[in-house]
């Protein structure tokens, strides 16, 4: 028999630097999805090649060529950050290879490329519930804090249109470095000027640190209630953060705890093959990123050529851990439900419990062009 053909997916990542929790996760997280389907589809091996950008542009753009050119990657995914994403874009156009957002969030990046496709999420898709359960909930008054980059001034626009259409007053927008934040004189400004509630998107990982300056700076104890994107209350560090984070009220598309048999299958998978380690979100941009690809592969029949590929994944849909999910076959974004949910300790550990649902949301940014 004729040796089966492999087919080589560069998994582009930070695996190392601030943002390495990203890479760690969505990589655990795309390996956990075929320790339970397996490494063959549509006749073909699935082979992943794990490389780390350290969070760096430059880097990622350049281990995209190399991928390309040198190892006969045919699917590149991953994208830790907006801007790493980002770069991969020419290289995508022009060598017509499909890329997989499996964590980047800014609602741009799939307008940069054709051949971009995105299995986590967009930021005004998650922002804007959080607005609309705001102004349903007595919160009149709200600041702003946001990380200065993409996806940042994505969460702040959206949460911002929302709030105020149903009545809300942003009484100040405040933006913080991505790069090694100190939040403490931020959190003053959130503390002068009364808010009844802080609305925060910070990217994965930076959540421990912002939650305990948020304690530390008595803005709880001054009834500044906080609110966020659940990313600020991500699964991989929740637990650690203790008592102060509490309460907090957020909008995202996975949680840990979601209750489906899909969701505690993969829970267990993932923990058993991770020491127990916790899946976040980002982990789960991974596995449907890996779903996707799967799938696609299998409606194409294993031809993995740029447009025959893009053409198959218009449409998909597919029942993932988060919830059903499918790709908008004119944005090549996901298209999921986004829960509100409350942190809470549930029998010693802390977990978002997910309370109420928006179905079947688009990214409404690409609604409104
Ligand atoms: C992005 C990064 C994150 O860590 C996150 O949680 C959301 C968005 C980004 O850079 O797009």
């Amino acid at each position: 028999a004729a040796a089966q053909e492999t087919i080589k997916i560069g998994l582009i990542l930070p695996m190392t630097g601030p943002f390495a929790s990203t890479g760690r996760q969505v990589s655990a997280g795309a390996k956990t999805f075929m320790a339970m389907k397996g490494d063959t589809v549509a006749g073909k091996k699935i082979e992943l090649v794990i490389r780390d950008d350290a969070g760096t542009a430059d880097q990622t753009r350049r281990i995209a060529q190399e991928l390309v050119v040198n190892d006969s990657a045919k699917v590149l995914a991953g994208f830790g950050l907006t801007p790493l994403a980002m770069a991969v874009a020419p290289v995508a156009t022009q060598a017509k290879i499909p890329s997989v957002v499996m964590a980047a969030g800014t609602a741009s990046i799939t307008k940069a490329s054709e051949y971009i496709t995105r299995t986590s999420g967009t930021l005004p898709q998650y922002s804007l519930p959080v607005g609309t359960w705001a102004a349903a909930n007595k919160i009149k008054k709200v600041v702003t804090l946001v990380s200065d980059y993409g996806p940042g001034i994505d969460a702040e626009k959206w949460f911002t249109k929302e709030f105020k259409a149903k009545g809300g007053e942003i009484v100040e927008a405040v933006r913080v470095p991505l790069a090694n934040p100190d939040f403490a004189p931020f959190l003053q400004r959130v503390r002068d000027a009364k808010p009844d509630a802080v609305f925060v998107f910070l990217p994965s990982g930076a959540g421990s640190l912002f939650m305990k300056q948020f304690a530390d700076r008595g803005l709880a104890d001054a009834g500044i209630k906080l609110i966020a994107t659940g990313d600020v209350t991500d699964d991989d560090i929740l637990n650690s953060m203790g008592k102060p984070a509490i309460g907090t009220i957020t909008g995202h598309f996975y949680a840990t705890a979601h209750d489906s048999p899909e969701n505690k299958a993969y829970v267990a998978a993932f923990k058993k093959a991770n020491a127990d380690m916790r899946p976040n979100f980002m982990s789960v941009g991974g596995f449907d990123g890996m779903a996707l690809i799967y799938a696609a592969l299998e409606k194409t029949k294993g031809d993995v050529t740029g447009p025959a590929f893009m053409a198959a994944v218009k449409g998909l849909s597919w029942t993932s851990p988060r919830g059903p999910v499918s790709i908008d076959p004119e944005t090549r974004d996901i298209i999921q439900n986004i829960y509100i949910r409350e942190v809470k300790d549930v029998n010693g550990e802390l977990q978002n419990v997910e309370f109420q649902t928006f179905k079947d949301l688009k990214d409404p940014e690409k609604a409104d062009a």
